[in-house]
């Protein structure tokens, strides 16, 4: 099968459109033929081998994690798919080796779904990943309720996109930080209130929330982080996709402070395809490219170059 392919850790040049076997499934694994293959952050952070002390790897590696296709083939124990449904799935495996970016991909069957049927394989592309982010953060960790307050960063982004709708329909209040010029857009999603990122975030917060917000949920990282501390109540939650707080520093602020890796799980998709097939949530904007263009469609990811998705589709 055709596969985008590197054999070493680098720059986008390392991406290379390559002939390699196409994997059989095992017992519990579904074999998916793919549609379309979403492009998220943290495929180029694992070309440049920056999350090798965090997983596993084996070179040559098969990038994405993020996939929507039709099933091809099941192994001998799948009983819930057949072959000709129309699935999406966050595809990552314990080791990273074998990813999206390629015209077959086998997981394991209890981590799938069957696609939304409302929207396209490349909208369903788009969604794996950051929704299950979204989901395992907001509801698994910090269980935020209905009435609460909660700050969103990177509300215009793909996680963020997709928080906003999820604690909206939760009942929540929702404040985001965006770029003045996607205010609208994170307005339209849900949030009561948008605020500059390049601006002081907190001081507007308070005009909203003077006491502080239920929970913040960091998809940024660093001085964003520190920065959130006096936006949350005392008592409050913190959820950050980037980094850990310690607990001395949650200590001092009064808070609980959480990090989230997000795992597969086909359960948490099909309930977030039934509220996208409900129109209850909408998948972000996609820009679709070839799966020849990987490499360029990961450096216009990384460079801020993309109103919501790029997605990779294959023929
Ligand atoms: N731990 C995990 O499991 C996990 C899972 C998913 C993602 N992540 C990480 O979470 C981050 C976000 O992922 P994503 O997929 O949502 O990325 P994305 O779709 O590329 O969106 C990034 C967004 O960040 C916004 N932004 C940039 N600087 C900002 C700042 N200082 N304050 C607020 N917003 C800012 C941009 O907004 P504008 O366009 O408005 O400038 C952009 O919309 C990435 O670092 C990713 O690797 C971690």
């Amino acid at each position: 099968m055709k596969a985008i392919l590197f054999t070493a850790f680098g720059g986008p040049e390392q991406l290379v459109l390559s002939d390699v076997p196409q994997p059989v499934p095992q017992e519990h694994e579904v074999l998916i033929q793919v549609r379309a293959a979403g492009v998220n952050p943290v495929d180029w952070k694992i070309r440049e081998g920056l999350l090798q002390s965090r997983l596993p790897h084996e070179l040559p590696i098969i990038p994405g994690w993020d996939v929507a296709g039709v099933v091809a083939d099941v192994g001998k124990n799948v009983t819930e798919f057949k072959i000709g449904d129309e699935v999406f799935a966050y595809v990552r495996k314990p080791v990273v080796k074998w990813g999206a970016y390629a015209e077959f991909v086998a997981f394991d069957a209890k981590n799938v779904a069957l696609k939304p049927r409302t929207i396209t394989m490349a909208q369903a592309a788009a969604l794996p990943l950051v929704s299950l982010t979204a989901w395992q953060s907001i509801f698994d960790t910090v269980q935020l309720t209905k009435g609460e307050t909660i700050l969103i960063h990177a509300g215009s982004g793909g996680v963020g996109s997709m928080a906003i709708q999820f604690a909206k329909h939760q009942g929540a209040t929702v404040f985001t930080t965006a770029s003045a010029q996607k205010h609208a857009y994170v307005k339209q999603l849900g949030a009561e209130g948008a605020l500059d990122y390049k601006g002081d975030f907190a001081t507007a917060l308070k005009a909203y929330v003077p006491d502080g917000v239920d929970v913040v949920f960091d998809c940024v990282g660093g001085k964003t982080l520190e920065q959130s501390l006096p936006c949350l109540k005392k008592g409050g939650r913190l959820v950050s996709l980037l980094e850990q707080l310690s607990s001395e520093q949650a200590k001092t602020w009064g808070v609980s402070a959480h990090y989230v890796f997000v795992v597969p799980n086909g359960e948490e998709l099909k309930q977030i395809a039934d509220l996208i097939d409900l129109h209850h949530v909408v998948p972000p904007p996609v820009l679709e490219m070839p799966l020849s263009q990987a490499a360029e469609a990961q450096e216009k990811l990384r460079a801020g170059d993309v109103f919501g998705k790029i997605v990779l589709i294959l023929n």
